[in-house]
């Protein structure tokens, strides 16, 4: 099975971002039948860090927080999506059959109009049409990704049927993945928990903030003794994502019982957080000194990938007649 996915790298990732999407990239770098293909998208990112520093340094912290998690596999090509330029190419191939109406369907296209916000860049209008070159050019079967990312995978593979009726068949239809039982991941306020919204928990933060941003969690006001309902609660939402069975349902019948305040939960939560992360937030720590392995690994998964980008770029060059 050939698995592709990519991830933006626009800010600090956070438990929404490990739980939505890097939990089951990795996860799926374990089997070995599996060939996976995941990427940084800095040409993405383009469309909102402007400032060159910032980009660079977010680049590397998500490069770092994916190796940190596991991802230097055998079977995985791991890379920064400018590495390999065909993506741009081939995305204006794909935009000279893909309708402007399509484009304008796109969420995060409406949502800035609706927003009223001055200068979208034409970037931002084509964002769907480079990410389904990022997909296609890898023939992937699967796409695990976000929610909110569904409307991109159908996208590609509309912009994908549309090539092959035109120019002859090449690319397979690719299959979005969603995880279902973390569709949403809530923030500290309950809202969906997002780096735009301000309510994210970042798990490879200093443990101080770390504390912080837990105990920020939003919750009702009942008191230490009241029976609690832990369905309704952020803090219970958050637990289950991470803990065992047997931990998940101590916790549920603790908060139904009474006598078990939301500081309590809270405190098992960030202990949680901290033991899930233990491993990894070691092995970050240690890659920040050690950038010269960063480097090497996106290297290494860059010349993976270019191999099977150009050879994909070769049968499309030559279908359309280039
Ligand atoms: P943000 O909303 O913080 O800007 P991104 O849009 O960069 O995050 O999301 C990167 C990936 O993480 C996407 O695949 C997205 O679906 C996933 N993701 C982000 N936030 C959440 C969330 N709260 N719940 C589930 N998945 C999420
Ligand atoms: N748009 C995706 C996000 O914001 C990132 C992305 C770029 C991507 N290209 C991709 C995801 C190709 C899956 C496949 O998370």
């Amino acid at each position: 099975m050939r698995i592709l996915s990519g991830m933006q790298p626009s800010g600090i990732a956070h438990l929404g971002n490990y739980l939505g999407a890097m939990r089951q990239h990795i996860e799926r770098t374990k089997n070995p039948s599996n060939q996976c293909f995941y990427f940084l998208a800095n040409y993405h990112a383009l469309t909102t860090v402007k400032d060159k520093k910032k980009l660079e340094e977010m680049t590397l912290n998500l490069a770092m927080d994916y190796i940190a998690l596991g991802i230097d596999k055998e079977n995985t090509a791991f890379f920064k999506q400018s590495d390999i330029p065909e993506h741009v190419e081939l995305c204006w191939i794909l935009s000279c059959i893909t309708g402007m109406s399509l484009l304008e369907r796109a969420h995060a296209w409406k949502d800035a109009q609706a927003k009223g916000k001055k200068e979208i860049s034409s970037g931002l209008f084509m964002y769907p049409v480079l990410q389904a070159a990022d997909i296609l050019i890898y023939k992937p079967d699967q796409v695990p990704v976000g929610q909110d990312q569904k409307q991109h995978v159908e996208m590609a593979r509309d912009i994908a049927e549309k090539f092959n009726q035109t120019w002859g068949e090449i690319f397979p239809l690719p299959e979005p993945l969603i995880e279902k039982e973390v569709a949403i991941v809530p923030g500290t306020d309950g809202e969906k928990m997002s780096k735009s919204y301000g309510n994210t928990i970042e798990m490879f933060t200093d443990e101080e903030t770390l504390k912080k941003q837990v105990m920020s969690i939003i919750t009702d006001s009942k008191g230490l003794e009241e029976s609690k309902n832990p369905a309704t609660c952020n803090v219970f939402k958050l637990y289950k994502l991470l803990a065992t069975e047997k931990e998940i349902k101590d916790m549920e019948n603790k908060y139904k019982a009474g006598g078990y305040g939301y500081g309590h939960a809270k405190t098992a939560l960030f202990e949680k957080i901290l033991e899930y992360f233990k491993s990894a937030r070691e092995k970050r720590e240690k890659l920040k000194n050690n950038q010269d392995y960063v480097a090497e690994v996106l290297k290494k998964g860059a010349l993976k990938a270019r191999a099977v980008a150009e050879k994909t770029m070769d049968e499309v060059r030559r279908k359309c007649g280039l």
